[in-house]
C-alpha cells in the first residue's frame, strides 16, 4: 500500500495532519474537504520501529543459511562477503572475541585496540539492527527485505561474528535469548554528560564567528585504489532522502588521470587475471591477444566479453573453468574487455 511511494507518503502525511477532526468526531473539520483520517491499516504501515524490549517485532523467522543467500545478492557488494569491507561504511563485523560474548563488554572498545570501530563492537540491542536492516537496507533499495528475510540475514550477521552457529534459526520465540549473547550488551551507559540535559558534554567545540572558512573541507576520501569497486556509487543513490552517493567509478578517476585504460592494471592486479592469462600467451585460460583475435571483429563483443569476465565460464578454450568475478562493477568488465580488444594497449 504506502511502502515506497514517495506520493502516498505525502498524502498519508497530510492525512494524519489534517484531520484531527472529521468524520465521526462530531466537531466541523479544520479544513473542510482537505484529506481524511489515516485507516489503521495506513498506520500499521508506518509504525514499524521495534523496541530493545522487542515491542514491534512481527512473529516471524530466518535461517543463517537464508541469510547468507541475502546477504552476497543484497548486501555483500557494499559490505564485503564477510561484512568486512570499510568502503562505503566501516565495518559490519569484527573486533568481537568469545570472551566478549561471555562478558558482555567489548574489550576492544575499552582498550583502544581496534583500528575503528565495527558495527558488532557497539551494538548493545539487537532490536537495532533488525530494525535498522527491516527499515533501511540495502541501501539503495531500502524496505525490500520482507520480515524473514530480516531475520536470516540478522542471523547470518551474527553468524559472521560468530555469535550464532550455522544451523540456527532466528526467530521472535528466541531473539531474547541472542540478545544475551551480543559481546556489546553491557556496553552502554547514561553515565556520561549527554545522557541528561544539565549533563556536561565531554567534548568542547566551539561555533566559528569569524574568518570562518566558507566551506567545510571533508577530512576524509575514497582512495583511487577502492574506485570502482564496488561500481559508481553516484549510480546506486536510494530514490529518498537528501543523500546522494559520490562519482566513485573507477574510470572517472582513470580519465582523470587521462588515460582510458589507466585503470586496468589496478583492477587486473586486484582480479589476478594475469596469473592464469598471459596478454601474448595462454596460461591457464587463453592469452588475451588469442582471445582479440577471435572476437575483435564480432558485434557486440564488448558487452559479450564484459559478461563472461564477469560471471566466468568453460569450454570455450577448454575444459578449465573461470572462476566469476563478484567483485568487479559492471563498467570495469566493459573496461576491461575494451582493453583487451583493443590489445591490451599499455
Ligand atoms: C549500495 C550499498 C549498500 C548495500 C547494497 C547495503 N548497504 Fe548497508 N549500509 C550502506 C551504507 C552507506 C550504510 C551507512 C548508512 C548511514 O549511516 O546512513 C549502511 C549501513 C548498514 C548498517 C548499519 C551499520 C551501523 O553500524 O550503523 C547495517 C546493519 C547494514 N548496512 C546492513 C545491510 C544489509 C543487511 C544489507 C543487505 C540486505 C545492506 N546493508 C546492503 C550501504 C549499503
Ligand atoms: C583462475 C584462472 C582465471 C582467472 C583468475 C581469470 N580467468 Fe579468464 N579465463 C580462464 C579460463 C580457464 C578461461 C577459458 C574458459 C572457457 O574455456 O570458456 C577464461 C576465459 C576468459 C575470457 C574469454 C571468454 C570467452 O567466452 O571466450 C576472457 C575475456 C577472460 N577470461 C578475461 C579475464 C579477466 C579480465 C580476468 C580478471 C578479471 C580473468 N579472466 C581472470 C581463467 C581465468
Amino acid at each position: 500500500m504506502c511502502r515506497s511511494d514517495v506520493a502516498a507518503a505525502v498524502a498519508l502525511a497530510l492525512a494524519c495532519t489534517l484531520s484531527h477532526a472529521g468524520p465521526g468526531t462530531g466537531k466541523a473539520p479544520t479544513w473542510p474537504g482537505i484529506g481524511r483520517p489515516a485507516t489503521p491499516a495506513e498506520i500499521r504501515a508506518w509504525d514499524i520501529d521495534v523496541r530493545p524490549d522487542f515491542k514491534g517485532l512481527p512473529r516471524g523467522q530466518g535461517s543463517v543459511a537464508r541469510g547468507q543467500d541475502i546477504w552476497e545478492s543484497k548486501c555483500a557488494s557494499c559490505h564485503g562477503v564477510f561484512g568486512e569491507s570499510n568502503e562505503v561504511f566501516t565495518p559490519i563485523v569484527g573486533g568481537t572475541t568469545r570472551k566478549d560474548v561471555q562478558t558482555g563488554r567489548v574489550e576492544a572498545l575499552a582498550k583502544g585496540t581496534e583500528a575503528q570501530r565495527t558495527t558488532m563492537m557497539k551494538l548493545s540491542t539487537l532490536s537495532t539492527l533488525w530494525d535498522y536492516i527491516h527499515r533501511a537496507m540495502p541501501w539503495n533499495n531500502p524496505r525490500t527485505l520482507g520480515v524473514d528475510d530480516t531475520y536470516a540475514v540478522t542471523a547470518y550477521i551474527l553468524n559472521l561474528a560468530e555469535i550464532l552457529p550455522g544451523d540456527f534459526v532466528l526467530s521472535d520465540r528466541n531473539i531474547r535469548e541472542v540478545q544475551a549473547l551480543l559481546p556489546n550488551r553491557d556496553g552502554k551507559s547514561p553515565r556520561h554528560g549527554l545522557w541528561l540535559p544539565t549533563g556536561k558534554p565531554d567534548v568542547r567545540n566551539v561555533a566559528c564567528m569569524r574568518n570562518c572558512a566558507p566551506d567545510v573541507k571533508i577530512a576524509s576520501s575514497l582512495p583511487d585504489h577502492a574506485r570502482g569497486s564496488h561500481g559508481n556509487l553516484a549510480d546506486q543513490d536510494r530514490n529518498r532522502g537528501g543523500l546522494r552517493g559520490q562519482v566513485t567509478a573507477a574510470s572517472a578517476t582513470a580519465a582523470a588521470r587521462g588515460g582510458e585504460f589507466a585503470a586496468v592494471k589496478e583492477l587486473t592486479g586486484k582480479a589476478a587475471c594475469l596469473g592464469c592469462h598471459g596478454v601474448d600467451r595462454k596460461i591457464v585460460g587463453p592469452g588475451f591477444n588469442q582471445v582479440s583475435e577471435k572476437y575483435r571483429a564480432k558485434d557486440n563483443a564488448e558487452a559479450y566479453l564484459a559478461g563472461k569476465i564477469k560471471a566466468g565460464g568453460q569450454g570455450i578454450w577448454g575444459q578449465v573453468p573461470m572462476p566469476p568475478s563478484v567483485t568487479i562493477s559492471d563498467a570495469d568488465a566493459a573496461l576491461l574487455a575494451r582493453w583487451i580488444l583493443k590489445g591490451t594497449p599499455e
